[in-house]
């Protein structure tokens, strides 16, 4: 990330893609501990990347770009699909035999996914709303990372909301849509 430089919210979420799809390669190759984490790194990386879309971009996206319905439905459809395979995942456990499998399946949909939104929803959101507003609602991505944070952290130094943050991927997402409608309840007071 450029020091100085605001991104907007789909830069964010653009970057947060590329992030998703290197963890899924490291998951690929670790194993024991280090897998485990790195798991726990995926579900709070996509519960933060999931919530701002579902919550405050698909939202904006369906009243203002062509086709929203249309295209926010199948949106919504494959993360709803997503959280329920991430949860399907974790009870099955990073050492289970099967899990790299499903791990590997999974990805490609997560990919697929954020391949739709880059091509179906993103570049029409881009035209369609201004740079203001653009920047205004990255604000739900900084709000859902204070929260839990998505960054590689040493366990050491973590903080104590980040331990707060792993467990069964569901809770771990609706803490943070939590935080994230707070986040757009504080905008509406603002208008
Ligand atoms: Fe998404
Ligand atoms: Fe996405």
């Amino acid at each position: 990330m450029t020091a100085g430089v605001k991104q907007d919210v789909l830069d964010l979420l653009i970057e947060q893609h590329k992030q998703i799809k290197t963890l899924f390669g490291q998951l690929g190759r670790a194993e024991g501990t280090q897998k485990r984490e790195l798991f726990e790194d995926l579900v709070r990386l996509l519960a933060v990347h999931e919530s701002a879309e579902e919550i405050v971009v698909h939202p904006t996206a369906q009243r203002k770009i062509d086709r929203g319905d249309t295209v926010t439905g199948q949106l919504r459809h494959e993360e709803d699909e997503a959280k329920h395979e991430l949860a399907a995942l974790y009870d099955l456990g990073v050492d289970h035999p099967d899990f790299d499998r499903r791990l590997s399946r999974f990805a490609d949909a997560v990919v697929a996914h954020a391949t739709r939104e880059e091509t179906e929803e993103f570049p029409s959101l881009r035209r369609n709303l201004s740079a203001a507003q653009l920047g205004r609602m990255a604000g739900a991505l900084r709000a859902a990372e204070a929260m839990a944070p998505t960054r590689p952290h040493p366990r050491s130094g973590e903080s104590a909301s980040a331990n707060l943050m792993a467990g069964p991927p569901m809770a771990v997402f609706d803490r943070v849509r939590d935080t994230v409608r707070d986040w757009r309840e504080s905008q509406r007071d603002q208008d």
